[in-house]
């Protein structure tokens, strides 16, 4: 078994009793834990601002910069959790891979990965070892975080390896991953290459930001849910399972041990797919602490698949956070009232917070969540 620091914010007891914390173990904390995907980011003007004339890849490598963008939704809306202000294409942009993020669009990559010889020649020149050697800004990052965010959970965070593979594959952006879900069956030992690679790099991310100071880690499988259930279990299950592996024996002595006794608990996790409510059997088995459900299924129907034995995340529907005041916070109040059936319950969106929306309404759902 792997152990936290001694200094780690879990360990000396900065946010092991944070609301986030007890309900990622599972208990009901006084306060309903709120804090949103995306909070960080182009609903904020302080955000514009301060990536005015700064690439977003460059924006994630700075540490300062990066720090204080995490910061900014912290201090306006009073959530219960930081986000680490990253990207999924950060461990291969610091493995060597040519990436970069299109404004409007996402990530896109000069060279599209379609063959066993792509596949083979991406492992020998963007080993993880490269990723590890190249880590420094991340960990700077976390570490101005935590000095910072006291008793504030920062959630660190990775792309599940079949969310890059389907941006590798395809070479940006796709409707559907079309390409990425073809060369699965075309050539699934190429296919089982490439995530596994992704999953490396991916696990190693992870692990940094759990070392440095994170309080939990979210695998992002944003579009797991173009997948059928056999294909995911088949080809794609064991890559995730690779990924959290990195982390899972990450362990912390639980502060509020009784003197006597000391208790070992895990480091937290969380999945989030979008679309995906076919697929929750195959998450579970993942094993994560949470599991983050969009906003298609209610949290009641979510939970009882699950034999209502797990963590919800979720699941506000970003649409609502365009309606009337009355109809938001009847929607709010609905998604908490149903997310009372599982064991525990963080309110987040279904997805992350688009970027046209009002950052006082998102404020106004944290405050209602709090007083709920
Ligand atoms: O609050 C947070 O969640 C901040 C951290 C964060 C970002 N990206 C910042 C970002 C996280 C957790 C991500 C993960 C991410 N990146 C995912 C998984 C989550 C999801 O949304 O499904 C995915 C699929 C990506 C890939 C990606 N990066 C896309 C599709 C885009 C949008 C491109 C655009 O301009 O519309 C990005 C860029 C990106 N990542 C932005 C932010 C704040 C926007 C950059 C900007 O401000 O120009």
């Amino acid at each position: 078994m792997n152990t936290l620091s001694a200094s780690h914010p879990l360990s000396d007891g900065r946010t092991s009793t944070s609301p986030l914390v007890q309900a990622l173990h599972g208990f009901r904390p006084d306060r309903l834990p709120v804090w949103f995907m995306r909070q960080a980011g182009r609903s904020l003007p302080e955000y514009r601002k301060l990536r005015e004339g700064t690439s977003m890849l460059d924006a994630c490598l700075d540490p300062q910069l990066a720090a204080e963008i995490t910061m900014q939704p912290v201090r306006r809306h009073g959530v219960d959790a930081a986000i680490f202000f990253s990207d999924i294409v950060i461990p291969l942009k610091l493995a060597g891979v040519d990436v970069e993020i299109v404004p409007g669009r996402g990530p896109v990559f000069a060279n599209p990965i379609r063959t066993a010889r792509d596949v083979a020649q991406l492992r020998e020149e963007h080993p993880a070892e490269r990723l590890r050697q190249a880590m420094t800004p991340i960990r700077e990052t976390v570490q101005l975080l935590i000095a910072e965010l006291e008793s504030t959970p920062l959630i660190g965070f990775a792309g599940a390896p079949f969310t890059l593979a389907a941006y590798l594959v395809e070479g940006g952006p796709s409707r559907d991953h079309l390409q990425a879900r073809s060369l699965m069956h075309t050539d699934p030992i190429a296919w089982r290459d490439l995530l596994a690679w992704a999953a490396e790099l991916s696990g190693v991310f992870l692990e940094g930001q759990a070392h440095a100071g994170a309080s939990a880690v979210q695998l992002f499988d944003s579009w797991a849910g173009s997948l059928s259930v056999q294909d995911y279990a088949a080809h794609v299950a064991a890559s995730s399972m690779h990924t959290l592996e990195a982390v899972r024996e990450l362990h912390y002595v639980d502060p509020q041990g009784d003197g006597y006794s000391t208790r070992s608990l895990p480091l937290p996790t969380v999945h989030f797919a979008v679309g995906a409510d076919h697929l929750l059997h195959e998450f579970a088995k993942l094993e994560t602490s949470a599991i983050g459900i969009d906003w298609r299924i209610p949290l009641d129907e979510a939970s009882r698949r699950l034999g209502d034995t797990r963590t919800l995340q979720g699941n506000l529907n970003p649409a609502l956070l365009f309606a009337s005041p009355e109809a938001l916070e009847f929607h709010v109040r609905e998604v908490i009232d149903r997310g009372r059936r599982a064991p525990a319950h963080i309110l987040n969106l279904g997805h992350g917070v688009p970027p046209e929306t009002d950052p006082a309404v998102l404020t106004r759902v944290v405050e209602l969540a709090h007083a709920y």
